[in-house]
């Protein structure tokens, strides 16, 4: 019955070997600087073992100094040869994973307790950045996805999604009077820049470049608003957004929704409202909708909620053309080996968004699955 899941994929230059794709999920147990650890390896080589077509790495912080969480990875040289571990050991299990990199800044998400909170519009919390420290942080996008290349990685998402730097500079609330805001022109110039100048710096023509975005983030004046002012969903921008994208021969797009730190429940459904997993499918149709007769791919998330069921929506929306590729979050961690248990008729530990996950990463803990893995169940209960 399940077909369309595991049929490859195409995406740039590359094939995926089917059409799973783990989403990237903060480990928050980096290293001393934010270098891999024994932990992080671990975790990937689980999921490489799990046979996903795509396996997206963590938010991995382009700067040190701004991070949500405390044991965050950050991309840079000094951590590099971490990096290059870990992509070979992914690709010593699974070779025929793709592995993208998640570059990303904090921005006014940022923890102040350890880190510094920046903001890039007024009407945000956080020292509002300089003209020049916005220039900065594109650049530093930039070498992260040189290092990206260079660590093995086949290719990058630049995060602008779920409230990071990388979505709040889009958004209609950014009223900087600088050449960062204001305008479609000036609010689109960070994302613009940075993946110009990405594609070309890139060394193999095959490193995709794609991002994730929020098409809608349920609150005023974010991404999905037609003003700063304004709360209702007007995905104008967000058509314009993805033409953008489209314009720039990005590879994919991966579709998301919310700020988990302010709307939760749009970005990760839970049990008391489960059916908030509808959005993402109507929002992952809408972008395939308008980027059809594109080359561009288009990712879906938020699937955990639906367990088993999660199957035959997927195969609808992949048979209908409402996406491409199929991701879950909170499943990885649950059962990392779903898609391979899925193939040999194995019993699968369906995720029970409990929520565990995401309190440990409020709490500044490891994150893992409290339910189904014995590491992270005796973790919590130490931890409580
Ligand atoms: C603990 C935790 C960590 C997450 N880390 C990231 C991240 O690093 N980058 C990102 O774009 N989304 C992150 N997310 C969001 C997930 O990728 C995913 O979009 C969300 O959990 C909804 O999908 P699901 O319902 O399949 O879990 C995280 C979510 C959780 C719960």
């Amino acid at each position: 019955m399940i077909k369309q899941l595991f049929e490859k994929g195409n995406i740039g230059h590359k094939i995926t070997r089917n059409r799973f794709v783990a989403q990237p999920m903060e480990g928050n147990c980096a290293d001393k600087g934010g270098s891999v650890s024994q932990l992080t390896i671990n975790k990937y080589k689980n999921l490489a073992e799990g046979n996903w077509g795509i396996i997206i790495v963590e938010a991995l912080s382009v700067t040190p100094t701004s991070l949500a969480r405390k044991n965050a990875l950050v991309l840079n040289e000094k951590n590099l040869d971490g990096f290059k571990k870990l992509v070979n050991e992914i690709k010593l299990i699974n070779p025929e994973a793709l592995i993208l990199f998640q570059i990303t800044h904090s921005g006014s998400i940022s923890n102040p307790n350890f880190s510094e909170q920046v903001a890039i519009s007024p009407l945000s919390e956080g020292r509002l950045l300089s003209t020049d420290e916005i220039e900065k942080i594109k650049e530093g996008f930039v070498k992260c996805a040189r290092l990206a290349e260079e660590a093995g990685a086949d290719g990058i998402d630049y995060k602008s999604c779920h409230g990071y730097l990388g979505a709040e500079i889009l958004r209609p609330m950014n009223i900087r009077n600088d050449k960062w805001g204001g305008s479609w022109e000036n609010r689109t110039r960070f994302l613009r820049e940075g993946i110009e100048e990405i594609s070309a710096n890139r060394k193999r023509n095959d490193f995709l470049i794609g991002c994730r975005i929020s098409m809608y983030e349920g609150m005023r004046g974010c991404e999905g608003t037609s003003a700063p002012e304004e709360l209702i969903e007007d995905l104008s921008e967000q058509i314009a957004l993805l033409q953008l994208l489209n314009k720039l021969k990005m590879d994919y797009v991966n579709i998301s929704a919310g700020i988990p730190a302010k709307t939760p429940t749009l970005t990760r459904p839970v049990q008391s409202a489960a059916l908030m997993y509808l959005h993402h499918l109507r929002y992952t149709q809408f972008a395939k909708q308008t980027l059809s007769n594109t080359n561009m791919k288009v990712i879906g998330s938020a699937y955990s909620i639906l367990r088993e069921d999660a199957f035959k929506v997927a195969e609808e929306m992949l048979s209908k053309h409402y996406t491409d590729f199929v991701g879950w979050g909170r499943q990885t961690l649950a059962d990392p080996l779903m898609p391979k248990k899925l193939e040999y008729g194995e019993s699968i530990n369906f995720c029970t968004a409990c929520s565990g996950c995401s309190k440990m990463m409020i709490k500044q803990i490891n994150v893992g699955c409290i339910m189904f893995d014995e590491h992270y169940k005796r973790y919590w209960k130490e931890n409580l």
